[in-house]
């Protein structure tokens, strides 16, 4: 799989533009294991600028951030309690269940399934939690419909998603890789943003990425037809309310597993 985020890309633009779902996600999370449960070291699987790490310390003593981008790591928020390593998912330093909570938000469809999980497997004890989730933007703002048809025409016309493995987390899945699929939920998250929000965070994903590396677009460029573009939309209203959907996987190691 590429890894679109290790160069050519403004690590910084991405850094303080995207859409933070993870608090969601990880809320979600806390209810479904029992909100007491604290876990003491946590590792964050493809861990980018660390905003789904920072996500993670509200429920672990400790966690570790890996990410197989030196810049993406270079561009992580410091935390207490929270570090970052250069590592790739499916091949990591660390000791046979030395964590007990493994997590991957936004990243999972970046993994190689199978390697990713057997080194989950590896890295958690037993009862561990593996918590994978991902969330996109539906392409809509609330209550405007001509915003989705200029999205889906216009926009992804223009810049197509690149490949990724979009298969989900299934029980058989799982359950090979020596882990009990134990709940998945879906959520919807709007989020406030302006133009200048919308355009960075539309910048820092892969669709436009992707163009600059094969040359066919530049950031400059992009920049400006995306302003263009958008600029109607938030005529009357600064802000507009974006949609994002999610969903989450709960997969644990068994005893004796
Ligand atoms: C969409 S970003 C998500 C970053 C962060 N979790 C967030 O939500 O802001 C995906 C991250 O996965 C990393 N990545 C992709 N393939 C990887 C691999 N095989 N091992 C470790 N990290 C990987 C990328 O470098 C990138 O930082």
């Amino acid at each position: 799989m590429v890894n679109y985020f290790t160069d050519g890309m403004d690590w910084a633009r991405y850094a303080r533009s995207r859409p933070n779902i993870h608090p969601t996600a990880v809320r979600l999370f806390r209810s479904f294991v029992g909100s007491d449960l604290r876990f003491c070291l946590a590792l964050d699987v493809g861990c980018g600028t660390g905003q789904s790490t920072v996500a993670l310390a509200e429920v672990a003593e400790r966690v570790i951030g890996i990410d197989s981008s030196a810049d993406m790591l270079k561009h992580a928020t410091p935390w207490p309690n929270v570090e970052y390593r250069e590592t790739r998912a499916e091949a990591t330093p660390f000791r046979d269940g030395e964590f007990n909570l493994v997590a991957a938000g936004q990243a999972y469809h970046w993994f190689e399934h199978g390697a990713f999980l057997a080194e989950s497997h590896r890295l958690l004890r037993e009862v561990g939690w593996l918590l994978v989730y991902t969330s996109w933007f539906t392409g809509e703002i609330r209550e405007e419909p001509a915003f989705r048809d200029w999205f889906e025409k216009e926009h992804l016309g223009r810049y197509p998603t690149p490949p990724r493995d979009r298969t989900p987390l299934s029980e058989e899945l799982a359950r090979k890789h020596g882990f009990e699929l134990r709940g998945q939920e879906e959520f919807l998250n709007e989020l406030g943003m302006t133009l200048e929000h919308f355009t960075d965070y539309q910048l820092s994903t892969t669709n436009i990425i992707a163009a600059v590396r094969e040359g066919t677009e530049s950031f400059d460029n992009a920049e400006r037809w995306l302003r263009d573009s958008l600029r109607p939309f938030f005529e009357g209203s600064p802000e507009k309310p974006f949609l994002f959907n999610g969903r989450t996987w709960y997969a644990q190691k068994p005893v004796g597993g």
